[in-house]
């Protein structure tokens, strides 16, 4: 979702701070029809927002948000096109606003985002009373909208359950079962099923795809690799939609995305044969910008990016792959692509990759089916999912 956000407070907010305003702000953007327009925006300070007052507006002091609308159709220099323009929202203003009204500084700067918004889209309180009575109705609505529904544009939590597979093969024997493991994830939740089917088949089976199949209520997320035998699978058992990775006879688990950018020619045809079958296809990939780009050039309808670089590491280096994630997720949902997100997410660790706006659904195996082990499937899902919903 193009909207850009820029700090310039000298007390910078903490992170988990600013994730809830960019999710806030990515909400109203989609409520208001404007998710495709750039739109920046800026958090500051008293003085700056004072200076931009007096030299804009002609007007003495700080207030508490600022709209500048990018002229219909203008386009100037360095401005992309579809640029809806610029709100600045003074952080000292909102909060000392927020003490006086005794509303939490969120609320005050969700009403401050809905105000610049609208002023963006050309509504005026100042123009005359009836402007102002029609303005004030607006935002009430979107408040109520958002605290309604804002847990909409949550992101959906599928849970991957080869590793009860994978229990079950140790011993080669039938429990426990993949198919009643998806059963309990829906009922505890779960907006999808996820499982991969390998050419080795080291854990899922074909037969718990074919029951998956008949039983899931949500969704079958088929993970497979571009392997003739799995296509032909696939297209006859007819998953909800098919992800695909790139698969090594030795990894341990799905070890980086696909390269797409190498084979496109040949994954352009995989795709292809499998969106004419009506199976939508998302493609496992590391959040770059090329990978991006050509996934949109061979027409799939979804991204899945790559989370394993986030998870794995630490501290200056882990933020680093997140912002990675957040550009990506960005860039994919302006071209269209529908975003997920997955792989080593854990209960430490997916809160951040969850509060990101334009992620559509995360999946998650490994973490959710080894707590499971020691407090019970339903409880690990929930807690899961307790995560997920609250990140924003
Ligand atoms: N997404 C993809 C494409 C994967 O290959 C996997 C692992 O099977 C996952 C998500 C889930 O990863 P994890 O088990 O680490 O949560």
């Amino acid at each position: 979702m193009p909207v850009s956000f820029s700090l310039r407070h000298p007390k910078p907010a903490a992170p988990a701070t600013i994730r809830r305003w960019r999710r806030r702000a990515a909400w109203l953007a989609r409520a208001l029809a404007v998710a495709e327009r750039d739109v920046s925006i800026v958090f500051t300070n008293d003085a700056e927002i004072a200076a931009l007052n007096q030299n804009y507006r002609l007007r003495e002091g700080a207030t508490n948000v600022l709209s500048f609308a990018a002229l219909d159709g203008e386009v100037f220099p360095g401005q992309p096109p579809g640029d809806l323009g610029e709100i600045i929202i003074s952080v000292d203003t909102a909060a000392r606003e927020a003490r006086q009204l005794g509303q939490s500084l969120d609320a005050r700067v969700f009403w401050l985002l809905a105000h610049g918004f609208l002023h963006l889209l050309g509504w005026d309180h100042e123009n005359s009373q009836a402007e102002a009575e029609a303005m004030r109705a607006k935002e009430l609505e979107l408040i109520e909208q958002f605290s309604k529904n804002g847990r909409y544009f949550m992101p959906k939590l599928a849970i991957n359950v080869d590793h009860i597979a994978t229990i079950r093969q140790a011993r080669g024997g039938h429990e426990p079962d993949p198919v009643t493991a998806a059963a309990i994830c829906e009922l505890a939740g779960a907006k999808g099923i996820v499982i991969h089917l390998r050419e080795d088949r080291r854990h899922i089976q074909e037969r718990d795809l074919r029951l998956l199949r008949q039983t899931v209520k949500t969704k079958l997320n088929l993970e497979m690799g571009a392997a003739k035998e799995i296509i032909a699978i696939a297209l006859e058992v007819g998953p909800d939609m098919v992800t695909l990775v790139p698969e090594k006879r030795r990894e341990l688990t799905t070890e980086g995305g696909l390269d797409v950018v190498a084979g496109k020619m040949k994954l352009a045809a995989v795709v292809a044969r499998l969106q004419d079958e009506g199976i939508p296809v998302s493609l496992f990939i590391d959040p770059e910008e090329a990978q991006i780009e050509a996934a949109r050039e061979i027409g799939a309808t979804f991204v899945e990016l790559h989370t394993g670089k986030y998870a794995d590491n630490k501290g200056e280096e882990r933020l680093h792959h997140l912002a990675q994630i957040e550009a990506a997720a960005a860039l994919a949902s302006r071209l269209g692509l529908i975003v997920n997100a997955g792989h080593g997410l854990d209960y430490g660790n997916t809160a951040p990759v969850a509060a990101i706006a334009e992620i559509d659904e995360l999946s998650i195996g490994h973490a959710i089916i080894s707590r499971a082990a020691f407090v019970g499937l339903d409880k690990a899902v929930r807690e899961m999912l307790a995560i997920v919903e609250t990140a924003g």
